[in-house]
């Protein structure tokens, strides 16, 4: 007796510190979950999934479980690339990348062509993935996801010959005559347009090329050859793969301004001066609550040059912890950015910057930000994809 009442004792004394702060490896949280939503000092409380947030070790303070979201009920099991087809569209889409395609459960949702029928390489047809040294070109991980695409039956959208950032620091620091930094372009672009030649519906062939306030952006091309570099890059992705739908792919010109004014202005003097140019892609990196007002105005406005455009990008970020006001919100916003494609006959496809948060690249580039895809990191729908359906159908 005396030992059980003591053992009795002891129990109790921890009943109410039990209530109030879940052990480590304890629920704290989830749809349900009426127990405790804090965790004992050292561990912090992750949501695993809706159901279920559990105290793992990792922080020295407690913290309060993150608001746990309802799941998702499609509105349609028809996917989004089948919707994207039936309503006049060539495809609906979504970026990839290399390190991701070990996860067999986020390739499976990837290769399933009844919500994807394009991808794009996230990172591996760069220029500092594909020519790290000069002349020497290595194509093993665009060649992954080129295959991927090939045995998926989806397409292909090439990124991309010239741009800024991710260039091996023999293009970014390297002093080049005019002449010389002209042959650099058209051997890079030449050599791997050409390699994925047949295989591509549309390269990205200039990425970025203005400032946000609409100047052209200060780097090596634009230092060495001025706006030349444009057309240089255009006739050799052109003379490269004759059939490849050739664009130029930028951010911040989805809404009517200096930015979407200094691109309209470049392709009509392309236009102009007969340099191939066929399409301008809006890459639609957005922030929920603040999406684009008059993005089909300015899809427009580019289709009239007899250009077609397609949104490249797209994703929709938050500031975290995501709320299900801000889940709402998101899919709202899907539905009006996607539904502006839609009004626009020859805006001829989406896609999204990877469809899983578990793959954005929003994270690890804006602090504090994030979900900003139709899938959560556990491969399941959000509200957002239903947003997507809403404007589709
Ligand atoms: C991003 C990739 O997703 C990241 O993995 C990489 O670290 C940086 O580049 N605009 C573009 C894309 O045109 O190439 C960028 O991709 C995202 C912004």
């Amino acid at each position: 007796m005396m030992k059980l009442s003591a053992t009795f004792a002891v129990l109790a004394g921890f009943i109410p510190y039990a209530l109030g702060q879940a052990q480590e490896w304890g629920q704290c949280g989830g749809i349900g979950w009426t127990g405790a939503t804090t965790c004992v000092s050292g561990t912090t409380c992750v949501v695993v999934n809706s159901y279920y947030s559990q105290c793992q070790p990792g922080t020295a303070t407690s913290t309060t479980s993150t608001t746990t979201t309802a799941s998702t009920t499609p509105s349609s099991t028809a996917g989004l690339n089948t919707l994207a087809k039936a309503a006049g569209k060539l495809y609906f889409g979504s970026a990839t990348d290399n390190p991701e395609l070990s996860d067999s459960a986020y390739v499976t949702i990837l290769s399933n062509s009844k919500e994807f029928g394009q991808i794009t390489p996230g990172n591996s047809m760069k220029w500092d993935a594909t020519e790290p040294t000069r002349g020497t070109f290595t194509f093993t991980n665009g060649d992954v996801i080129a295959n991927l695409a090939k045995t998926n039956g989806q397409l292909l959208r090439g990124h991309n010959c010239v741009w800024h950032n991710q260039l091996p620091s023999w293009v970014s620091s390297g002093s080049f005559t005019a002449a010389d930094l002209t042959t650099v372009i058209q051997n890079h672009c030449g050599t791997v347009v050409g390699h994925y030649k047949g295989q591509v519906y549309s390269w990205d062939v200039v990425n970025e090329p203005f400032n946000d306030d609409g100047t052209w952006r200060s780097d090596v091309f634009y230092n060495t050859l001025n706006t030349t570099y444009v057309s240089i890059a255009l006739q050799a992705a052109r003379a490269a793969d004759p059939n490849a739908k050739l664009y130029i792919n930028d951010y911040n010109i989805e809404n009517s301004g200096a930015k979407a004014t200094a691109m309209l202005n470049l392709v009509k003097q392309l236009i102009a001066d007969g340099v191939p140019i066929d399409g301008v892609g809006f890459q639609c990196h957005f922030i929920v609550g603040s999406v684009p007002t008059s993005f089909q105005t300015v899809l427009e406005q580019f289709t009239a040059l007899g250009l077609e455009v397609a949104i490249t990008e797209l994703d929709i970020r938050m500031t975290l912890p995501e709320t299900d006001a801000l889940l709402a919100q998101q899919a709202k916003d899907y539905q009006s950015v996607v539904q502006a494609c839609m009004n626009v006959e020859k805006c001829v496809g989406i896609t999204i910057w990877d469809y899983t948060d578990k793959y954005s690249w929003v994270p690890s580039t804006f602090s504090g930000q994030g979900a900003a895809c139709p899938w959560d990191s556990n491969l399941t729908i959000k509200p957002a994809y239903n947003g997507i359906v809403a404007a589709l159908s």
